[in-house]
């Protein structure tokens, strides 16, 4: 297999006339010890608030991650008419209810800040029987069409049009129950149909369903509001249509990634991070054999995980992204983090999004020896990461730059926090609080 050096990109030349912007500067090399409390998972977070229109009793729902995405829902579901009732900024409690929603087209200009809010799509269709939202475009990551989750509608005898951007569903009749085969176990799309089969008339059985954790947690919340479900967590998801569901109270799901992520940190800056009341098992064997090839070691002691540095690594390692409970494409950007100061060499392939090695260059950047072939990245191990200006491309790409930051000798400024802001819940305070050096600066963004 070839591989190439992949170059960095030129950076323009206009900053005097753009816009300051924060950044976040970390100085390296400081051992993080301590204790991490993990926050909701971002991901199940989004499609829970969602799952909320399903019903017009009020929902609590404890345990949010304070994020950019989960306050940019929030006012989308306002703009539909729920009444969201925070604890959240101190406790992560919200009450939400949406007794009336106040129309069917969804025109909100944040829609198209983040791909979940095609999540809308299912409960929307099923509580009013038609609705009509921007069809999602592409993102950093990739194309990340909706072709799966539309197939599904239609075959609950949806009608689709595409009047573009926007995306028309109808069902005046109600939906009905289907035998759903996707095509890829998607957890959009099985998030989706999962949601608007537990108000369709009939049987819906998902067949090649997602089977990840949020996929486990979203079902678990559906049956507190009265739906019937059976098998999420597995292949094959079968749901019992219902004429209405009702209010509940529900803790959202750890972060897995978010854990995932400090775990790496942990080893890289040769720390240990203590998370309480965690499970181990919420990685996934895929990801955990992944962190356990690069020398992570996780013990499990009195209901908290520690991670640390263990005694062994492998030193030819071979990593592949899969749907849970394989090696998750959230944590390659982390993982190749890891990989770039192991001793050996990682061939890591990215088999979900097509363009999730954007942090690459950054990386190098950081002095890390990367080559890229296709959709497989060779990263050899060396001795250390050096501080450098790096910028941000993505949620993941942007928790590899710090994580790299952490750990390397010297300065790092990461520029477009945006990303970061998203999807990682107080990242300053929390690494702070465990002997980080970290501050966000005033500064102008880079191209
Ligand atoms: C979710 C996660 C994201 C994670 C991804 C894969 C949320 C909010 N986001 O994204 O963080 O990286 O799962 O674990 O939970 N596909 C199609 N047609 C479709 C749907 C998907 O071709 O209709 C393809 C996608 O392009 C991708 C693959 O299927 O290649 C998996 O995508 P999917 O599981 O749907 O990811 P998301 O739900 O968008």
């Amino acid at each position: 297999m070839m591989f190439v050096e992949t170059t960095a990109t030129s950076i323009k030349s206009h900053r005097a006339t753009q816009p300051e912007k924060p950044i976040l500067r970390i100085e390296g090399g400081r051992p993080l010890t301590g204790i991490i409390p993990i926050s909701g998972s971002k991901n199940a977070a989004l499609p829970l608030m969602i799952a909320t229109l399903l019903t017009a009793d009020k929902v609590t729902l404890q345990h949010l991650p304070r994020i950019r995405d989960v306050w940019v829902l929030a006012d989308i579901l306002r703009d539909l008419g729920a009444v969201i009732d925070w604890e959240h900024a101190t406790s992560g409690l919200a009450q939400l209810q949406t007794s009336h929603i106040k129309q069917d087209k969804l025109n909100h200009p944040m829609m198209g800040s983040m791909r979940a809010s095609f999540l809308l799509a299912g409960p929307l269709l099923a509580r009013l029987g038609k609705v009509s939202l921007p069809l999602p475009g592409g993102d950093a990551i990739g194309l990340r069409p909706v072709n799966f989750h539309l197939q599904g509608f239609q075959q609950m005898e949806a009608t689709v049009q595409i009047n573009h951007p926007y995306i028309t569903l109808e069902a005046p009749r109600g939906l009905k129950g289907a035998m759903i085969i996707l095509p890829f176990p998607s957890v959009g799309a099985t998030e989706n149909l999962m949601m608007a089969a537990c108000l369709a008339h009939g049987e819906t059985t998902i067949t090649n369903a997602a089977a990840e954790p949020e996929i486990v947690d979203l079902a678990n919340y559906l049956r507190s509001m009265g739906a019937i479900i059976n098998g999420a967590g597995s292949s094959i998801i079968h749901i019992q249509g219902v004429s209405s569901l009702h209010g509940c109270n529900h803790r959202v799901m750890p972060d897995r990634i978010e854990l995932g992520t400090y775990a790496c940190a942990a080893v890289m800056t040769d720390g240990q991070l203590t998370f309480p009341q965690i499970d181990k098992n919420i990685l996934g064997e895929g990801t955990e054999a992944v962190l356990t090839a690069l020398g992570v070691e996780l013990q499990q002691e009195s209901g908290c995980l520690i991670a640390r540095r263990g005694q062994h690594i492998d030193h030819n390692r071979n990593f592949i992204t899969a749907p849970f409970p394989g090696f998750a494409t959230d944590m390659q950007p982390m993982i190749m983090a890891l990989a770039s100061i192991t001793a050996g060499s990682t061939h890591i392939t990215e088999t979900l999004f097509e363009n999730r090695f954007q942090h690459v260059v950054e990386l190098q950047k950081m002095g890390a020896s990367i080559k890229i072939n296709d959709h497989t990245a060779l990263v050899r191990g060396v001795s250390a990461l050096h501080g450098a200006a790096v910028q941000a491309t993505d949620i993941r790409a942007a928790a590899a730059l710090v994580i790299s930051a952490l750990a390397a000798k010297g300065t790092t400024d990461i520029h477009h926090l945006e990303h970061l802001d998203r999807g990682y819940d107080k990242m300053e305070a929390k690494l702070l609080s465990v002997n980080a050096r970290i501050s966000r600066k005033s500064g102008v963004d880079k191209d």
